[in-house]
């Protein structure tokens, strides 16, 4: 007997009313009212759109103004960033957080570089397959650059969506989550409108659309939100997975030759910080004095402790100042040559990767003009 081809239902359905509508009023709205002077806006490289993508990952656009154009005059093209250090691109990072992103981004300049012949590729599918690029941003990319017909899905955009469809399913959960990328996808325009739209769904979510206090009077799409209908916009997205803050103490040692280099140590690459520079580490402050030749404990200043605020995590900081004397200097190399630092001078950490709270720290003391 032959067997009957089943029909693998579409995931994505045929443009119905709503679908029509939403993505013609958010095109439109976009044009007029929508961020257009951005300057990863208004072009089709996708170097520069990846680049753009990739700093507004957890990073705020006012944030990633200050560091896109310094990065692009340093590394113009994917050509350049292969053939970079990653210590001089973690050192144009630096301060932009989240340091994973800048090891993924030089790995996948590299692999731009062997594996696709210094060509982005693109498609969503095949630029997904590169280090750093998910779902969303490999999205982001093939619809901004090539116009493809694909979906991007952050955080912005799950409220917008969630909100437009009262879509009430926990977020939290893998199965909703698939469901709303296959809504998002029927959401979508022709392909002549998916840069226009994918920018307008993103301003959307980052003005009008806000977390608190949605303005929904000006909103483009107010007459098709379920949400709106519902009198309750702010209920939606649903996840209960909630994320716990933690806070934790680090001891900070600011070693310092009497030529003013300090001693730095690179932070393994996966946790904290992972592959930057930075001052020692430690968990209290006897193994941080531990660290020291005997004769430079005594001499130990505390310097004033400060809070660093990362995303799931307050980092308690406790910088404790060693001025080593030429003997001592020596001696406190000896006593730790397992942790792999060296001493930099000012004019060589100031171009290191390092954590932001500790280059400002380092900057606190330094003369201008050092
Ligand atoms: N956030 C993520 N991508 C963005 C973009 N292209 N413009 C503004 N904000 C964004």
């Amino acid at each position: 007997m032959t067997k009957t081809p089943s029909v693998e239902p579409s995931a994505v359905a045929p443009p119905n009313a709503l679908t029509l509508r939403f993505a013609a009023d958010l095109v439109a709205w976009q044009k007029q009212h929508g961020r257009s002077s951005l300057p990863w806006q208004n072009t089709r490289d996708p170097y520069r759109v990846w680049l753009s993508e990739i700093m507004l990952q957890q990073t705020q656009v006012s944030t990633v103004l200050d560091y896109y154009d310094r990065f692009l005059q340093r590394f113009p093209d994917v050509l350049t960033l292969a053939a970079a250090e990653l210590d001089e691109v973690l050192g144009f990072w630096s301060g932009l957080g989240y340091y994973s992103r800048a090891r993924n981004l030089h790995r996948c300049a590299q692999l731009v570089v062997s594996e696709h012949g210094g060509v982005f590729p693109t498609s969503a599918l095949t630029l997904q397959t590169l280090p750093g690029i998910g779902r969303s941003t490999a999205a982001a990319v093939a619809s901004f650059c090539f116009s493809e017909r694909v979906a991007i899905l952050d955080g912005n955009v799950k409220r917008v969506l969630t909100r437009v469809l009262a879509y009430s399913a926990d977020l939290a959960q893998a199965p909703a989550e698939r469901r709303l990328w296959d809504l998002a996808t029927e959401l979508l325009p022709p392909a002549e409108h998916m840069p226009a739209y994918t920018q307008g769904v993103m301003d959307l979510g980052a003005s009008v659309c806000a977390t608190r206090q949605p303005q929904c009077l000006i909103c483009p799409v107010k007459n098709l939100c379920a949400s709106h209908r519902e009198g309750r916009p702010e209920s939606y997205p649903v996840k209960t997975r909630k994320l716990k803050r933690s806070s934790h103490a680090l001891w900070l040692l600011w070693a310092q030759r009497t030529d003013g280099a300090v001693w730095l140590e690179r932070r393994p690459t996966r946790g904290i910080w992972g592959g930057l520079y930075c001052l020692p580490v430690f968990d209290n402050e006897d193994a941080l004095s531990q660290a020291l030749p005997a004769a430079a404990r005594a001499k130990l200043l505390p310097k004033t402790p400060f809070v660093h605020v990362l995303t799931h995590k307050d980092l308690h900081l406790k910088p404790f100042v060693s001025q080593l004397t030429p003997r001592q200097t020596l001696a406190a190399e000896l006593t730790a040559p397992e942790r792999g630092g060296a001493w930099f001078g000012p004019s060589a950490w100031q171009v290191l990767g390092l954590p932001a709270p500790v280059r400002k720290l380092l900057e606190s003391e330094t003369e201008s003009g050092t």
